[in-house]
């Protein structure tokens, strides 16, 4: 009687395949990150994420607030400023986009979801780098830790519940840590990003924050054939005292989400970035994938792959989609 194994007996009915399902994808794991710019009088669209927009501070509440009623984990705001510097001085000002927005969600939403907030220079440098330039051009990073402090505190202050320091600087998860206890914010946390490659991937987001990067991010973001590195970048910022840490981008990366969940001992975050959205809207569009099933399949694969908490701009649909299952 062959064949003696039959692994389809297992598949046969929705009952069944819901029984010994493994791996799931909740609405709580789910992080929207948003963009909202200064100045705007209505949101204006992302001509490289269809669907994702550039808030204004009205509208940002309100999707902020519908995010939270469809049940995602939380929120991670970028700003966009109206003018930039050498320096991103916009970045560390109370009075920044930013900062203001952040105050406006913790206002608006209080302890009823975790706001995140990026913590990097690139949106508010003339140059579009993470961090200030030395005489030769060149990232300086040390010169950069002490801004990068600064505006750890003034994002503390302006409610912001965890720092995700995002610029690739050596030390910046324990400056940030330093910092902030020595103002007193203990409870204030550090999503690390880690692993963070520099990858072609990031490519609609620089048009999403209006970026004015010439160049690369090569001398400070990984490079995308290296794992060791990626551990050891990660047993760093454990070190340094990151609550959590991510791997970016995420569905390109999964081998390396699964080597970092098995020697992190905090939960592990991926961080489904703007160029693995655009993909899947753009073939969506000309009818080549189904939507939904594809951005679901890619939470899960992210998940199985061990990340604890997902980064989406796809949170509050897909928050909605997986609630009806
Ligand atoms: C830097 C930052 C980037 C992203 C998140 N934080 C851009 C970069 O490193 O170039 C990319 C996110 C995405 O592509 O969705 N502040």
């Amino acid at each position: 009687m062959f064949p003696n194994h039959r692994p389809r007996r297992l598949r046969r009915t929705p009952a069944l395949r819901r029984l010994v399902s493994e791996t799931e994808v909740r609405p709580r794991q789910l992080v929207l990150p948003m963009f909202v710019k200064e100045g705007a009088t209505e949101p204006i669209p992302i001509a490289s994420m269809p669907g994702v927009v550039q808030h204004t501070r009205d509208t940002l509440r309100k999707a902020a607030v519908a995010a939270v009623q469809a049940g995602v984990g939380g929120i991670m705001l970028f700003g966009v400023p109206q003018t930039r510097d050498a320096t991103g001085s916009g970045g560390v000002d109370p009075n920044g986009v930013l900062n203001v927005s952040l105050r406006d969600l913790r206002a608006e939403l209080g302890d009823d979801t975790v706001l995140m907030s990026d913590l990097c220079l690139d949106e508010f440098t003339d140059h579009g780098h993470c961090g200030v330039l030395d005489d030769n051009g060149n990232v300086d990073n040390d010169a950069t830790l002490a801004i990068y402090a600064d505006m750890a505190l003034a994002q503390a202050e302006a409610g912001a519940q965890y720092l995700g320091p995002s610029g690739m600087m050596d030390g910046q998860v324990g400056v940030v840590r330093e910092a902030l206890d020595a103002a007193g914010h203990v409870d204030t946390g550090v999503l690390a990003y880690s692993v963070k490659f520099a990858s072609a991937f990031f490519g609609p987001f620089r048009d999403a924050v209006e970026s004015q990067l010439t160049g690369d991010r090569m001398s400070y973001q990984q490079d995308p054939a290296n794992v060791r590195e990626a551990l050891r970048e990660t047993a760093l910022d454990l070190n340094e005292g990151a609550d959590l840490v991510m791997v970016k981008p995420a569905l390109a990366y999964l081998d390396v989400i699964r080597a970092v969940r098995e020697v992190a001992d905090v939960p592990v975050a991926a961080y489904q970035v703007s160029g693995e959205y655009a993909m899947v809207e753009a073939a969506a569009a000309n009818g080549w994938l189904d939507r939904r099933r594809t951005v679901l399949e890619s939470l899960l694969a992210i998940r199985r792959a061990g990340a604890d908490v997902i980064l989406s701009y796809w949170a509050t649909e897909a928050a909605g989609w997986l609630d009806q299952r």
